[in-house]
């Protein structure tokens, strides 16, 4: 990353410290939740079916990129199921007995949400599918010829795993999930909903040319949308009235090189390294991640999902390839003719 000062400002990712805000600015409840309405009406329905039989809803497994809001849904099936929520990752499972010990402390109708499931190890994965489908655990004790399994019963519970890469999910895994849901971008105007939302929690006077300027910029991301917003009201504190108008929005957003389109240096990085140094693509992954110095998880979970959302890049069996429309955005539509495109 070249540009030190401003670091991820546009990254889906949350950044550390940043839980906290972000809690603040989570709706509790699904009317609150703005977009996503069809994952929201399924579940509402699942829900209520739920609710009204008695019965902890099926295991859901919520995928899309990273920033959508995949916790925040999490958060709000527990509190419509008025159950408990304990919340785990799949790389924080290192060994069977840590999703034992998880487990086994569930109480009935519990939700146990674990993020970045695909993360999780064969091992703890294949004790994963009798919790999941019997509710038992078959845990081994001891070791070499004189250990047995044991299984113990548990509690009826609600798996809720959330993915940014639901190709990455063995189909076992997969099949055991009862409701899935896949998040998508959200649309301009809902993003616009949810900076007004964020502005009135947050005390921030803003007026519309400035919400509309933020959304433009947001990434259709909720979590960028509130990661700007929180630092434009700052940069409208010093170098303006403290009010967030449209003007201060573009000079504060120009100031942390984030473009109309709400791209970033590593972004335009990433798409000028394709043009200048492959001829436009194909290029792989692992040579275009050394080309502009980035992570390669970077790439393929943060960038590339919204560059190829608003069609600037493919991917095809070849590897990566540029479009016409990112050339433009560059203004390097001139070097056409020396593309592969
Ligand atoms: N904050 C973050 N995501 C949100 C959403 N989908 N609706 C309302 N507020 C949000």
């Amino acid at each position: 990353m070249n540009n030190e000062t401003e670091i991820d400002i546009v990254s889906a990712n949350a950044l550390p410290d940043e839980g906290a805000i972000e809690i603040n600015l989570r709706p509790q409840a699904l009317a609150d939740y703005i977009g996503q309405d069809m994952v929201k009406g399924n579940l509402s329905i699942a829900i209520k079916a739920a609710a009204m039989r008695q019965e902890p809803i099926e295991h859901v497994l919520l995928s899309g990129p990273p920033g959508l809001g995949k916790t925040t849904l999490a958060n709000i099936i527990a509190k419509e199921l008025n159950s408990s929520i304990h919340i785990t990752s799949g790389p924080a499972i290192e060994r069977a007995g840590d999703l034992a010990s998880i487990i086994t402390n569930l109480g009935p109708g519990d939700v146990l949400f674990i993020d970045e499931i695909h993360r999780l190890n064969k091992t703890v994965e294949e004790i994963l599918y009798s919790a999941m489908e019997d509710f038992a655990l078959d845990l081994v004790l001891g070791k070499g010829p004189g250990a047995r399994t044991v299984r113990v019963d548990l509690p009826k519970f609600t798996l809720i795993g959330a993915t940014t890469k639901p190709g990455a999910i063995s189909a076992p895994l997969r099949d055991r999930f009862g409701l899935t849901f896949r998040l998508n971008y959200y649309l301009e105007p809902e993003i616009e909903k949810i900076i007004h939302r964020s502005s009135k929690i947050l005390e921030v006077k803003i007026e519309p040319g400035g919400v509309k300027e933020i959304a433009k910029r947001s990434r259709r991301t909720p979590r960028v949308a509130n990661r700007l917003l929180k630092r434009i009201r700052d940069f409208a504190q010093v170098k303006g009235s403290g009010v967030v108008n449209e003007d201060v929005s573009r000079r504060a957003l120009d100031n942390l090189a984030v473009d109309t389109l709400g791209l970033d240096e590593s972004d335009r990085r990433i798409l000028t390294a394709i043009i200048e140094k492959f001829h436009g693509g194909p290029v792989g992954l692992q040579t275009l991640a050394a080309a502009c110095m980035e992570d390669e998880d970077t790439i393929a979970d943060i960038h590339e999902p919204y560059l190829m959302q608003i069609g600037f890049l493919k991917r095809t069996p070849q590897g990566r390839v540029i479009t016409q429309d990112a050339l433009e955005h560059l203004g390097l539509a001139a070097k056409q003719s020396t593309l592969n495109i």
